[in-house]
């Protein structure tokens, strides 16, 4: 039996704390938001939820900002949770996809990248790694913000970090075996998705790069599907704005956590697992994911796919220190954006966290008045 903390609670969050809160398996979810608005409510909606299934399980919400590491530190070392589901970013993208810009702002907001905001994202995560060490637990955090980068960054500054990421490749390897069920008429059994990618896979398609091969029956089927119709509009449409689809990427964030915990093993796809660049078909159980890889590719190469995938986001590459290096093209874009910044670095990522602040009411200020 376990404890979850849940750190962030907010669109995806809100989906992780409803999971874990009806999963068996699960027995204390502690959760953790920095205002003190809706944390409490949410909690106890969860805690209600669970008891209409059956289930007793114990639920605390706390009010910390982890800004104070020191506050952080002592709530993990008080609480020792198995794992950490992790979603707390200073703004949600979906704040920037819903606002109000004129198509041309718009336009040079997307090729500023998805990147442009890490800052954001890398932001709470260093603050949580950061708290986990001075706590002195050990626990497997799973991060769901932008993990395909912040996770690569943060293993590589702190020696660890998030055992998992969550979403972006997952969501595109469950497309992908529906798409398969539905053209082979085949049952999910003997159906075999093996898809290496990134963030990017998900967002802009199959022009990013990727390694995807299928079997069925242990025959290869690749050929039979077309990955650039499964990852657009099959079977229906998907609006990916609002607060709904962070059911996926909770889901999957949750999946991650229980594998971790339990003792079967679970073979499937996993975002930065141990600091890797991008997501990869895994076996996660018993506290280890390990890469399963299809035989024609080895790790080195899958790596290499994702590394250059990351430039679909803006990113260059990431350094042994962490630091994350924008592409050229990036750097231009958000030049135009009236924010310079060459790469996020560990030691300057509360100004740029602020600084980018400014920006973004700069922007939003400027697409009212057009
Ligand atoms: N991996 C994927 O596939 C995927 C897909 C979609 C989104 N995401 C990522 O998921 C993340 C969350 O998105 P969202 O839409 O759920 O955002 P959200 O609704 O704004 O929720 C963010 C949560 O983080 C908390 N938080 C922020 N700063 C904090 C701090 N200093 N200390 C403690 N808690 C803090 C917020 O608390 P307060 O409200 O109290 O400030 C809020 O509960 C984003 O990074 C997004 O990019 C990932």
């Amino acid at each position: 039996m376990s404890t979850i903390l849940v750190s962030g609670v907010g669109a995806l969050g809100g989906w992780a704390l409803e999971f874990l809160a009806r999963a068996p398996g699960v027995e204390r979810v502690v959760t953790v938001k920095r205002s003190p608005w809706s944390g409490p409510s949410w909690t106890t909606i969860a805690m209600l939820g669970s008891a209409i299934e059956g289930h007793t399980k114990q639920f605390e919400h706390r009010q910390v900002d982890l800004a104070d590491e020191s506050a952080m530190a002592r709530l993990l070392a008080e609480v020792r949770p198995d794992a950490i589901v992790h979603s707390a970013t200073v703004q949600s993208p979906r704040i920037l996809s819903g606002a109000a810009l004129d198509p041309g702002l718009r336009a040079e907001v997307r090729a500023a990248t998805f990147g442009m905001w890490l800052p954001w994202q890398l932001w709470p995560a260093a603050q949580l790694t950061r708290a986990v060490e001075a706590s002195g637990i050990d626990t497997h955090v799973v991060n769901a913000s932008f993990p395909d980068v912040v996770n690569v960054a943060i293993w590589r500054r702190f020696g660890h970090g998030p055992s998992t990421g969550a979403g972006n490749l997952e969501v595109c390897a469950a497309r992908v075996l529906r798409y398969a069920m539905a053209i082979t008429g085949r049952p999910a059994a003997e159906i075999d998705v093996s898809l290496v990618g990134s963030h990017a896979l998900l967002t802009r398609g199959a022009v990013v790069p990727h390694n995807f091969r299928l079997t069925v029956d242990g025959a290869d089927a690749t050929e039979q599907v077309d990955l650039t119709a499964a990852l657009s509009s099959w079977p229906e449409t998907i609006n990916w704005h609002g607060e709904i689809p962070n059911s996926l990427y909770a889901g999957s964030a949750v999946k991650n956590a229980l594998a971790l915990l339990g003792s079967e093993p679970l073979r499937t796809h996993v975002s930065s697992p141990m600091g890797l660049p991008g997501g990869y078909p895994a076996i996660v159980g018993s506290g280890t994911v390990q890469l399963r890889l299809p035989p024609t590719l080895d790790e080195a190469e899958a790596v290499a796919i994702n590394d250059r995938a990351a430039r679909f986001d803006g990113i260059e590459r990431i350094t042994d220190d962490g630091t994350v290096v924008y592409t050229a093209e990036s750097r231009a874009a958000m030049e135009n954006l009236g924010y310079r910044c060459e790469a996020v670095e560990f030691d300057d990522l509360a100004r740029r966290r602020d600084e980018l602040r400014e920006v973004y009411r700069r922007l939003t200020s400027e697409g009212q008045d057009a």
